[in-house]
This record gives structure tokens, sequence and C-alpha cells, in this order.
């Protein structure tokens, strides 16, 4: 019988779509075409330049010279749109990232889930409400939330509105990173911070305030070295292929670079080997964060790896782990033996969010603090055992006080968690959580 040779196909940014692929939404096709006819034309959100500085700065991690925070919300909504709300969730991230680099005396990369976490991959495609069955909302940038059919069809037109709601956060970002550090993380006694349950931590608090006053002094003589784009940076799901693919551009020497965002993931459930978005991200030189968690399968993601990273460049592809404090112990181990003995180079980041979800008798996604902490303290004990440093930790929050993680300690049980819970998709962790869970990696890490 005649052997049948695999055809070898250049990459190119659209070659994902001859290939079978996953989450993709129903789009109306004529609309669809329009929609990302406009996008191309745009020009891009981040430069190529920015990327490449990230790229820099993910070398530094992968020398334990420096440790990543990834943070914001699960899904970001055009609702949610507004000066200071951005304001308040990059202030959040910054507090924790003074809390960190104070305690592990080093620089930290800070990466936002913000201007462009529009869209999210679901695990059923259709959701229930009694007899009437509708496609799951899918995050702003397909359909709307609300439950009834107009809302629920993918509409083309949001990618535009996901652009635009992109490129004006993008903008405030900008304006409010050239602030100086002490500004911009505001006051530690603010009303919305818990200062009794800081009260542990106060020691703590007045001495990073004095680092952030050493800062702000130092920053006024260097010109600031937390603007955004030199370790401040925007991360999302690369989820919608049309999208990304509108907003992909080359450099004169025929570079590729993803132009929606300066680092871009490949989801848990978007993660096979041979299908359209490990293709579309074999192409691109951003750097590329792979979800890694209990359905992975450890050969596959080693053909991943070396896919999106054939040179096996060191800080190209982190791995934001997300196992869960079920199975961290077992999974977590395998998988390192996995890449030290294919000798891969990746980056270790800890997503103590995802494999934490279950749904509480109402019925409401949550969390538990304490399984987020436990987590987080396996992952780092295992690393430490195998003699590798982590690259940075990886978080679904916001500034607001929200109920959506359970803890005793602030009041959120099961039977309150309605009070406040906001959360377009996953269950975010509030202010007063975000900076204990801060201070608490200092412990974790430092002792
Ligand atoms: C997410 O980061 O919001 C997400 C969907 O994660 P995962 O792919 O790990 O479930
Ligand atoms: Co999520």
């Amino acid at each position: 019988m005649k052997k049948i040779l695999p055809i070898y196909k250049e990459w190119s940014p659209s070659s994902w779509q001859t290939l079978p692929i996953k989450q993709a939404p129903e789009w109306p096709k004529d609309k669809l075409t329009d929609a990302i006819q406009k996008l191309k034309s745009f020009p891009p959100l981040v430069s190529i330049h920015e990327i490449e500085t990230l790229k820099k700065k993910l070398k530094y991690v992968a020398n334990n010279k420096a440790f990543i925070l990834i943070a914001g919300d699960c899904a970001e909504t055009f609702s949610d749109f507004n000066q200071s709300l951005i304001e308040k969730k990059l202030q959040i991230i910054f507090q924790m990232s003074l809390i960190l680099g104070y305690g592990l005396e080093k620089p930290i990369i800070k990466v936002a889930r913000l201007a462009g976490q529009f869209a999210k991959p679901r695990s059923s495609k259709m959701e229930v409400k009694g007899k009437i069955h509708l496609p799951s909302y899918m995050g702003d940038a397909v359909n709307g939330k609300k439950f009834d059919y107009k809302n629920r069809l993918p509409n083309p037109n949001r990618l535009i509105q996901a652009y635009y709601h992109s490129a004006t956060t993008l903008n405030v970002l900008r304006s409010l990173t050239e602030k100086n550090i002490h500004d911009m993380i505001g006051k530690w006694n603010d009303e919305k911070i818990d200062t009794k349950r800081l009260l542990h931590n106060i020691k703590n608090v007045s001495k990073i305030e004095k680092v952030a006053h050493l800062l702000n002094t130092t920053n006024q003589q260097n010109n600031s070295n937390h603007i955004f784009s030199k370790d401040f940076f925007t991360a999302h799901e690369a989820l919608l292929l049309d999208y990304e693919q509108s907003l992909t551009k080359s450099t004169e020497q025929g570079r590729w670079y993803d132009c929606s965002s300066h680092l871009v993931w490949l989801g848990y459930r978007t993660g096979q080997t041979d299908h359209a978005h490990v293709e579309f991200l074999s192409g691109i030189e951003n750097p590329i964060g792979i979800k890694v968690g209990p359905m992975t399968n450890l050969n596959d993601l080693i053909n991943i790896i070396i896919n999106l990273n054939p040179h096996n460049q060191p800080g190209k592809i982190l791995l934001m782990v997300r196992y869960g404090i079920e199975n961290i112990k077992n999974d977590l181990a395998n998988l390192m033996n996995k890449i030290t003995t294919n000798k891969l180079n990746v980056l270790w980041v800890c997503d103590p969010m995802h494999g934490n979800t279950y749904k509480t008798k109402e019925g409401f996604k949550t969390r538990d603090f304490e399984d987020i902490k436990n987590e987080l303290k396996c992952f780092f004990e295992i690393l430490k055992s195998h003699t590798i440093t982590p690259s940075g930790v990886h978080f679904e929050l916001t500034p607001e006080n929200v109920t959506e993680c359970l803890g005793d300690s602030y009041n959120i049980k099961q039977s309150n968690i309605h009070e406040k819970y906001e959360t377009a998709c996953d269950p975010r962790l509030n202010n007063n959580q975000s900076l204990d869970i801060a201070f608490s990696i200092n412990k974790l890490l430092k002792g």
C-alpha cells in the first residue's frame, strides 16, 4: 500500500483555519467576515517592541532574577468599564507587587488579565434553564450574559467592541502607570482594606510604606521604573482566533507578533496538539502561557511545548499549573519529572484558582480561600524538593469587596455568598484576600 506522507504546510496567521477547533462560537459568517475586515485594518493594541521587552523580562525570571504576578478578572465585561475601576484594578496589582517585591527581594513583573480578557471557554456549549436551551455565555466579545435568545447569539460586532474597550483600557493604563509608585498604590488605610485583618502584617505594611517612599524618591531621580510596558504588561486567553489573527502583525523580517496583548495563553480546553489553537500560537513570537491541569496528557504537553518553542528559549513558555489541592501532590511531581527529562525550559507559574472551583448547593461557583493558600504551599514545596525556583503566581481577583471565594476568617460562608457575588465567570479573591495572599506567599517562600 502507498504510504501517505504528511504534507508540511507552512505557518501563516490563518493556517489554523484548516484544522479542527474547540470552543469556537457559531458566528454568523457574513457579519464575521465584515468584522474581521475592520479589525485587520485597525492599529495594533500593543507594539512589537513592548512584546520584546516582556520577553527580555521573562528571561530574567528564567534566571531567577525576577518574579511574575499575573492577576485580574476571570472575565472583563463591557459594563465594568470606567476610569475608577480600572484605576482600582491597577492599584491592587501594584499593592500586591510591592508586598511581593519587598518579601522576595526581586523585581515583580506585573501582567494584568486586562484590556482583552473578554472571551471565555465553557465546559458546556449550552446553558439550560427549565425547558429553555441557549448557547452558554462565552464572554462579552462573543455574546451577552443575560439569558435570552437574541442576547446569547454570537455577535461579531462584539469583537469590534472588545477591540475598542481594550484600546481605551490600555490608554488609561498607560497614563496611570506614568504616576509614581507611591501615588499609584494609594493609601493602605483606605476604607476598603480591613486594617484589623492586616494588623498582624501592620509592621510589614509600615516597612513597605517606607520602601514605597524610597522608591518614590529614587523614581523621581530615575524618571520612574514602574511604567507601562517596562514592568507592567497585559494578557488574555487567545481563544477567539479570528480576533487574534486580525491583530497579528509582522516585522520586515517576517516575524509575527500577536499585537492584541503582550502575553497570550493557551486555555486548558483548547490544548489539543493537532488543533487550531496550538497551530496559531506556534507561529507567533509572543511569550505564551499554557494552562496545565489534571486532564492534561503529559506526552501531548511535551509535543506542544516543543512545537511552540522549538529553540527552547528560556522565558518563552510559562506553565500555568492549575491542578487543584486534590491533585497537585501527585500530578505536579510527574509533570516536573517529564519536563526535566525532556530538558525543556519553562517558567513555573502557580494558578491556585482554577483547580479548586466547585458549586455550592445554591449553584454558586466558588473556591475556598484555604484551598488556594494550600495549593500555593504545595506548589512551592514540590518545586523546592526539585530545586526549582518558582517563577510566579496567577490569581483571579478584584479590588471590590466581593463575597465570591469562601473563607471563615473573612466571614464569607456558603450562607452569605450571595451578598456581593458579581463575577461574570469564575469567583475572584476580593481586596483583603488578595493582599493577604501576597503576604502568605512571602511567608511561604521566605519563612
Ligand atoms: C481562566 O484562566 O479563566 C480559565 C478559563 O482557566 P482554565 O483554562 O485553566 O480553566
Ligand atoms: Co477563570
